[in-house]
């Protein structure tokens, strides 16, 4: 997994670049043309049918989750989306006219969608991620059109966009777009089941998966020549989901769809930190689109004579318990006491079918950016009912929680203890913190 890289952040643009290209004057249209408002189109146009498949492509679009602020209302934008460039706000897309998209006709929106450009003519953040929606077909993005129509007009705008010096000015973008955003019909691949070319449009498109999955270059731009390999969302990994995945049980189409349906699947971690809003999505969604996104996912996972079991092999069966390090045996009192009753072998949590920590994804990794987060910020379920684990962000020092991941890599994995545990911790800390 390429982690390394310092600016690969969800949902992010390539000022950079794009200001060296403003500067060049490579940049071709600076500012596209303003397509006319229309009155607000009224909701007895649009098919009930219509609507209630838009509204299932919404929740695999993810549109809710970025676009409704901690304390507003649902779709009324103000979402504070922080990047190293500084803090972009979601748009209002409620069907307000004059703070929302309500005077947007079905073709200003698709152009948003597809080449992220405003219906005044003014270009898109790709934190839109319109390099994935560009492969959404018409008439799925006219069911969502019609379903955002649909919604409670609210009038609210976003708060002004808190960018660095310079980086707010719009068509710079124009050059980021000119280098990465690729503009392609969605072609199936015929040698596979339609099931799997649904699953792969889905995931490439609308899902927008690569958008957290896939690592980023420099300028924020995907890496496409690694697609679904791993990458960074709000300060969490994404794991790889092809054959590089970390996961110790071998992922099935059964266990993804479990996974992706609920964020639950046994013999495997729930679905935590920003996975946990798209699993609550899909599970609005119906069960075949879902299936052909496991159906698809399983196929990059387990592609022809890949031995799964290689990249597993960390995780060990028995139970350390009786190792002898004295350096960790005051972790492992403070494992006893914090962690113990839901984590020790045999605890109820397990008993009950959840996985031992020697053999989530998170605890294989290479990198302890998934684990700190956890102990940090605690796992919440995203169906209430699921399984919970408290943040222990303001009760355990950073070296304490350094201890612990330590301990708990060593007693429960093969895998080596992570080296500047301490250090880490507390840069991640400060990273949630802002
Ligand atoms: C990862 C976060 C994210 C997701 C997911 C997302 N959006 Fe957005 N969207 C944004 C941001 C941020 C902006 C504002 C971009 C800017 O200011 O340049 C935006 C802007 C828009 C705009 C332009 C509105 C305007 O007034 O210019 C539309 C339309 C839109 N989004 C629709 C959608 C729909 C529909 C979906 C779901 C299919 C969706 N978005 C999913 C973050 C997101
Ligand atoms: C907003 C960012 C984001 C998006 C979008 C996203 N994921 Fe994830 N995903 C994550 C993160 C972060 C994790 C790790 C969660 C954890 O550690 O519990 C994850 C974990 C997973 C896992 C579990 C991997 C493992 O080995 O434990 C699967 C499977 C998965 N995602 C599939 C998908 C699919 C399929 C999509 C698209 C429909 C998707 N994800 C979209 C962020 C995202
Ligand atoms: C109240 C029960 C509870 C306590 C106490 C608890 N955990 Fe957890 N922990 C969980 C649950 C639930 C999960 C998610 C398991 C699952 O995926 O089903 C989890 C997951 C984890 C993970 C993997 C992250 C992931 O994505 O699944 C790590 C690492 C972890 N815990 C470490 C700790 C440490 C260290 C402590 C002590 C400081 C601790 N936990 C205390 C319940 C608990």
């Amino acid at each position: 997994m390429r982690l390394a890289r310092p600016l690969i952040v969800y949902g992010i643009a390539g000022f950079g670049l794009a200001a060296l290209i403003g500067l060049c004057g490579a940049a071709s249209v600076v500012h596209e043309p303003e397509i006319d408002a229309v009155a607000r189109p009224s909701p007895e146009s649009f098919d009930p049918a219509l609507v209630l498949r838009g509204a299932q492509l919404a929740s695999v679009g993810d549109c809710v989750v970025c676009h409704s602020s901690d304390s507003g209302r649902p779709y009324a934008g103000s979402k504070a989306l922080p990047t190293p460039f500084g803090t972009l706000y979601s748009d209002n897309v409620t069907p307000d006219e004059k703070t929302g998209i309500g005077n947007w006709s079905f073709p200003a929106f698709q152009r948003a969608m597809t080449q992220g450009v405003a219906r005044d003519g003014s270009h898109l953040y790709p934190a839109l991620p319109y390099e994935h929606f560009t492969h959404v077909g018409d008439d799925d993005l006219k069911a969502i059109y019609a379903f955002l129509m649909m919604r409670q007009p609210v009038q609210q705008s976003p708060p002004e966009n808190d960018l660095l010096p310079g980086l707010g000015f719009r068509p710079l973008l124009a050059g980021w777009k000119l280098l990465f955003l690729r503009e392609t019909n969605f072609r199936p691949d015929a040698t596979q089941s339609a099931e799997w070319a649904r699953g792969k449009y889905l995931v490439d498109g609308l899902g927008h998966c690569g958008g957290c999955h896939t690592p980023r270059n420099l300028l924020g731009a995907e890496d496409h020549s690694a697609d679904l390999q791993g990458g960074l969302a709000e300060g969490w990994i994404a794991p790889a989901l092809d054959a590089s995945n970390p996961s110790a049980n071998r992922w099935d189409t059964a266990s993804l769809f479990e996974y992706l349906k609920s964020g639950v699947a046994k013999g495997h971690s729930a679905a935590a930190g920003p996975m946990g809003p798209v699993a609550e999505g899909l599970s609005r969604v119906e069960d075949a689109d879902v299936h052909a996104i496991s159906v698809y996912i399983n196929s990059r996972m387990h592609p022809q004579n890949t031995s799964h079991e290689a990249t597993a092999a960390q995780a060990v069966a028995e139970d350390r318990a009786a190792f002898a390090d004295p350096t960790l045996l005051h972790a492992g009192e403070l494992f006893t006491g914090a962690c113990g009753g839901c984590h020790e072998p045999g605890a109820p949590m397990e008993v009950a079918g959840r996985p031992p920590l020697s053999s989530v994804s998170d605890m294989l990794m290479d990198d302890p950016r998934n684990a700190i987060q956890a102990v940090l910020q605690g796992v919440t379920p995203p169906s209430r009912k699921g399984p919970y684990m408290p943040a222990f962000a303001n009760t355990l020092t950073d070296q304490q929680i350094a201890d612990l991941l330590a301990y708990v890599r060593v007693r429960f994995t093969d895998a080596p203890v992570w080296p500047d545990l301490a250090a880490k911790v507390s840069a991640i800390r400060k990273e949630d913190a802002q």
